[in-house]
């Protein structure tokens, strides 16, 4: 728990004492005004201990809200005003982590609000408990089985609008993680009466105005009924709407919650079939008929009602008919049939009826225990929820009320019994020594109704089972006899001759002085009612109905199972039930609610004292405070009991280090509070009297206020210094700011001073220099000016003074020339004969050649023929002469060159002449050849002894011997071969042992084919028809191609009688291998990249050589 939390307490804030245990004095008149006062002020529920007195408040109060729910969720039962949810909290949380099975006993009189109740303590535990699809669906199911039991089992009667008339117990079923898992519902004592008569002011179950208001015309229409309820015998007209209800509605509401639970289609028109019926069966008149013995026999008057009702519920009119007019009694092997007079046929019928009804509500209710029921065999943990009806007394007491307040009188049995022995348990738990409680012990009553030998169930039973004529009379003998002793039973014949001149107690009547008053019951109807008699001629024509619930309404019907022994009684029954009932509340923890109700109409506001001091009586709460009282009237356990009163003593406040019960003892001794005022349980303080509470709790509310006044003190002081000190704080900071901003203002305002003053000290300055600067430039301007002007005076007087002096000077000059030139001629023409101009041109002319010639003799020049360098020209006129002297120096150091030349290197160069006009700008390849001399013999043919052979084979002198690729015609590729040229053929050989492969003679070739490029590829072409023809040309490839071709076609050249070779320089050429003609054609490839050549065979027709470029 967070130290935040509030604990809270029952005592807080209450109106009244919150648990009439606390009621000082106790006495009736300060409980029914602790009861007054608390209702006024819409306090409706007050505790007895444990036990929840509940007020109806007859209107709608804001506290079953969600929010409620949630607040009284998981809090202890005294630490919130008392509320029917801290009793259901206590009852679901006991079950479900005490594994203690639960009951909560809901009594008090019809209207009280018992089934509100219940329904509020189903739906807090619906909310409260675990949640999921299947959860929620068994959920809804055990709610939905509420409006469903309403509709059949409620009534409206003068004191409640939904009077349930039936008793309902219903165990709800957890499984052990406190989720629902499913439920029985069983019934008590329908008040089947009800059926066939209504009294004054009240009506008949719902069910039937809800089916007449709120079914579809279509459905009437099926059912054969009238939507008009007058036109119904059963339905009492007087009050057939109420206010506030609205029949229609609650019809869908039903069907809605039918379907919920899990009624199918057909079974909700069986029970809508049988409903009707009895609307039917009530309708159905008799009118006598005399008969020859001079009895009267009943007759049905009109025949509709009954035939409409036969067919509904397919049976057969004329067995119905029969039964009304008819009986038949079997006794041993013999069947006598009696006929029913009027009377008894409306018996007869009322019986059917009311049989019919409460057959099919007790079938509903184990149609809906089949559908809630509990789907697991697990263990499970049960929650009984009963919801009965209280105490009746009424002017007129009938045997219902008998019943009933039998029921009573066991529930009040079981009441103080497990209250005493809870009381008695809790003091044994708690060690506190256990002093007997006087209390009045009902068991005596209940002897005296239900004792097997001579209780007056057990002479009822009697009287009916016993031949002869029995009347209510006889019964009432019998009890005059019987029970006459008994302290609790009176009546005027009994033999205690005490009531014989009492004239409260008719004559027909018995009194019993029930544990809550005296009832007086007239036996009027006790022997009917007991024996709740249906004609066996009405259930057998049931069980022959066509329409399957009622056959399963009516077993006792089926004639193959006919038993002479009488049914048990009604009384026989409702003991029984009532027994197992009891048996089982008591296995289980019980809760108790205890309604009363404070007004007898239905209205909010008004509290009617002797009304509700009737019922404080009857339901013995005064009793049962003083049972709780008797001991110790309060305890609490130690540690909120110290958590509350710790401030009423100073060692356990603020805070008690110790123990819980350590703390209280040192309170209560410090209170000086009497010894024997408490008891220390082992974990709850006792205490003995309301009184010492209130004096705690007065105690403890001065010093609240004290404490209250105190914290106040402080808190205002904590406050307002804390207010203070804010201020002080925030006028510090709003200071230091407005300091801030002011004298950033001020320094602003003088930074701008300063900077306006600087900027106009500045321009000042700045102007002024600016002048001066002017003036000076000005000055200097004009200096300049001026210079310039002066300057440019003297310069132009200069120039105009050079230029009177040039000309001057250059008029002198001309002077003197034309004046010498005149002298000289005057002179030297006696000398001068007319060609004179012409020789000293010549004179001149021949010094310059001779100079010229001079100068190239003495310049040493190169003999070199490859020698380009030649002085340059002197003179522009001599360039024709100094090319022409060029060209004759070079040929004549040729000649000179060529004149050393021997005879082999006169061979060789005319070789390299040859080879030059035959491939030059012809072939790429030839460039490269220039430099390389013409060896001819390269392999040294006659020194390689391998070769010794072949050389000898050939006949002429080898001019040229090599090695060369053949290539291969199939793929390209190049084998070597030895190639050797002769004067007069040329052969081929191989390379490794120098022998012949072919030798042809060189008339038989008719050309040679080689391409333009870098290659060293070439065919020779044999002649057609030539011998050596057959094999076809060769495509061989040589480095020294140059060579090879030259020599080949020098041999033809140098011989008269044989022609020329013929060379074809093209890219592509045909070759005759054999018989196929193949082209080999050049293309160029990549640059070089250290490939080389490639050679590749394209197709049959195709050698491509692919020759890199350059
Ligand atoms: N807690 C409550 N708050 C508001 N109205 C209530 C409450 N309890 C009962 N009533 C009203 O009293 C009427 C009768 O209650 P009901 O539970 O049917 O009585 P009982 O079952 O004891 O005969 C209800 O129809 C409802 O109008
Ligand atoms: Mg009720």
């Amino acid at each position: 728990m967070s130290k935040m939390e509030v604990k809270t307490s029952l005592l807080d804030n209450m109106i009244g004492v919150g648990d009439m245990v606390l009621l000082e004095p106790l006495s009736e008149d300060s409980f029914i005004g602790n009861l007054k006062n608390r209702f006024d002020h819409n306090e409706i529920y007050t505790y007895i201990g444990s036990v929840v007195i509940s007020m109806n408040p007859y209107k709608p109060l804001p506290i079953y809200t969600a929010e409620k729910v949630e607040e009284y969720r998981n809090r202890n039962f005294y630490e919130l005003s008392p509320h029917i949810y801290a009793l259901a909290d206590e009852a679901y949380r006991s079950l479900r982590d005490q594994d203690k099975d639960q009951c909560i006993l809901i009594t008090g009189e019809s209207g009280s609000g018992k089934t509100e109740a219940s329904k509020f303590v189903m739906s807090y535990v619906a909310a409260v408990c675990g949640k999921g699809q299947e959860v929620n669906k068994v959920k809804e199911q055990l709610l939905q089985s509420n409006p469903v039991l309403e509709a059949f089992g409620n009534a409206k009667t003068v004191r409640n609008d939904n009077s349930s008339r039936f008793g309902k117990y219903m165990d709800i079923e957890f499984d052990f993680k406190g989720d629902p898992l499913g439920g029985v519902i069983s019934n008590y004592l329908l008040e089947k009466s009800r059926v066939v008569k209504q009294p004054r002011g009240e009506r008949n179950f719902h069910i039937f105005y809800q089916l007449l208001s709120g079914a579809s015309e279509d459905t009437l229409k099926k059912l054969k009924l009238d939507r008009d309820f007058s036109k119904y015998n059963y339905l009492s007209l007087d009050s057939a709407t109420v206010n506030g209800l609205d029949d229609a509605a609650s019809f869908r509401t039903v069907r809605n919650a039918m379907q919920i639970v899990g009624f199918m289609e057909d079974e909700v028109q069986s029970v809508l079939e049988l409903v009707a019926a009895v609307l039917k069966l009530g309708n159905i008149e008799f009118k006598p008929e005399s008969r020859v013995n001079g009895f009267d026999e009943s007759r049905v008057k009109d025949k509709n009602d009954l035939k409409e009702m036969c067919e509904l519920l397919g049976l057969e009119q004329s067995v119905l008919e029969r039964a009304f007019s008819f009986r038949t009694v079997e006794a041993k092997m013999e069947k006598v049939s009696t006929t029913l007079n009027v009377a008894q046929a409306y018996y007869a019928r009322d019986a059917l009826a009311k049989n019919l009804y409460s057959r099919l509500f007790s079938w509903l209710v184990n149609r809906i225990n089949e559908s809630i029921k509990a789907q697991t065999k697990v263990r499970k943990k049960v929650m009984g929820v009963l919801d009965i009806y209280g105490f009746e007394i009424f002017e007129d007491n009938s045997f219902e009320q008998f019943i009933i307040n039998y029921c009573n009188e066991k529930l009040q049995q079981i009441f103080i019994e497990l209250t005493l022995r809870e009381e008695q348990e809790e003091y044994v738990r708690e060690g506190i020594e256990w002093t007997n409680i006087e209390y009045f012990n009902n068991a005596i009553i209940c002897d005296l109704i239900e004792n097997n030998q001579n209780g007056i169930l057990a002479m009822l039973d009697e009287e009916c089972l016993r031949p002869g004529t029995v009347t209510d009379e006889t019964f009432l003998d019998k009890l005059n006899t019987v029970c006459a002793e008994h302290q609790h039973f009176e009546s005027r014949q009994s033999k205690n001759s005490k009531f014989l001149t009492d004239h409260s107690l008719p004559h027909n009547c018995f009194r019993i002085q029930h544990y809550a008053g005296k009832v007086l019951y007239r036996v009027e109807g006790f022997v009917d009612k007991n024996n709740d008699l249906l004609y066996r001629d009405l259930s057998q024509a049931m069980y022959k109905a066509n329409h399957s619930l009622i056959k399963l309404l009516f077993p006792e019907g089926n004639p193959s199972k006919v038993n002479l022994k009488r049914p048990p009684t009604a009384g026989f029954q409702f003991k029984a039930s009532v027994g197992t009932l009891m048996k089982n509340l008591l296995t289980k923890n019980p809760n108790y609610i205890r309604c009363i109700k404070p007004n007898d109409k239905k209205a909010a506001h008004i509290f009617t004292d002797s009304l509700v001091c009737h019922q404080v009586r009857y339901l013995g709460l005064m009793e049962n405070v003083r049972v709780r009282r008797a001991g110790y009237a309060f305890r609490q356990a130690y540690e909120p009991c110290l958590e509350r009163y710790k401030m009423l003593c100073k060692q356990t406040w603020p805070h008690w280090r110790g123990q819980a019960r350590d703390g209280v003892e040192v309170l209560l001794t410090d209170l000086q509070v009497p010894v024997e005022e408490f008891a220390y349980g082992r974990s709850k303080i006792f205490i003995r009297n309301p009184r010492t509470l209130f004096f705690l709790e007065e105690k403890r509310r001065q010093c609240l206020e004290d404490l209250a006044t105190l914290i106040q003190k402080i808190f205002r002081g904590w406050k307002s210094r804390r207010q203070f000190l804010l201020l002080k704080k925030s006028q510090v900071v709003v200071a230091a700011w407005y300091r801030r901003y002011a004298q950033q203002k001020k320094y602003q305002k003088i930074r701008c001073s300063a900077l306006v003053v600087q900027s106009f000290i500045r321009g000042w300055k700045a102007r002024k220099i600016l002048r001066e600067l002017k003036y000076k430039k000005r000055c200097e301007e004009a200096v300049t000016t001026i210079s310039a002007y002066w300057h440019g005076t003297q310069a132009r007087r200069e120039l105009k003074r050079l230029k009177e002096e040039a000309r001057r000077k250059h008029a002198i000059a001309v002077i003197w020339a034309y004046w010498l030139g005149l002298k000289v001629r005057r002179e030297y023409r006696k000398f001068f004969r007319a060609n004179a101009g012409k020789k000293i041109y010549d004179f001149t002319i021949q010094r310059i050649m001779q100079k010229y010639f001079l100068g190239l003799k003495k310049t040493t020049l190169s003999m070199s023929p490859i020698d380009k360098s030649w002085p340059a020209k002197p003179y522009g006129f001599l360039e024709g002469t100094h090319q022409e002297l060029r060209r004759i120096f070079h040929l004549w150091r040729c000649k000179k060159y060529r004149s050393k030349f021997t005879k082999e290197m006169k061979a060789t160069y005319e070789e390299k002449l040859a080879a030059s006009e035959l491939f030059k700008d012809k072939k790429a390849l030839y460039p490269s050849s220039v430099g390389q001399p013409f060896k001819g013999d390269y392999v040294e043919l006659s020194k390689n002894p391998k070769y010794q052979k072949l050389n000898s084979l050939v006949e002429d002198k080898v001019l040229l011997a090599d090695v060369v690729s053949k290539i291969n015609r199939a793929n390209g590729k190049g084998a070597p071969r030895m190639f050797l040229l002769t004067k007069n053929n040329f052969v081929l050989a191989d390379q490794k042992t120098g022998q012949v492969k072919t030798s042809v003679p060189l008339p038989d070739l008719s050309s040679v084919s080689v391409s333009t490029q870098n290659d060293g590829f070439f065919a020779l072409r044999v002649k057609e028809g030539a011998t050596s023809a057959a094999k076809g040309d060769f495509l061989l490839s040589s480095d020294r191609l140059i060579e090879i071709i030259t020599k080949l076609h020098r041999i033809g050249s140098a011989s008269a009688d044989r022609n020329q070779i013929k060379i074809d320089i093209s890219d592509e050429f045909l070759v005759q291998f054999k018989q196929d003609k193949v082209c080999v054609k050049f293309i160029q490839g990549a640059p070089k990249n250290g490939n080389g050549v490639i050679c590749k065979r394209k197709n049959n027709r195709l050698l491509e050589v692919s020759v890199p470029s350059p």
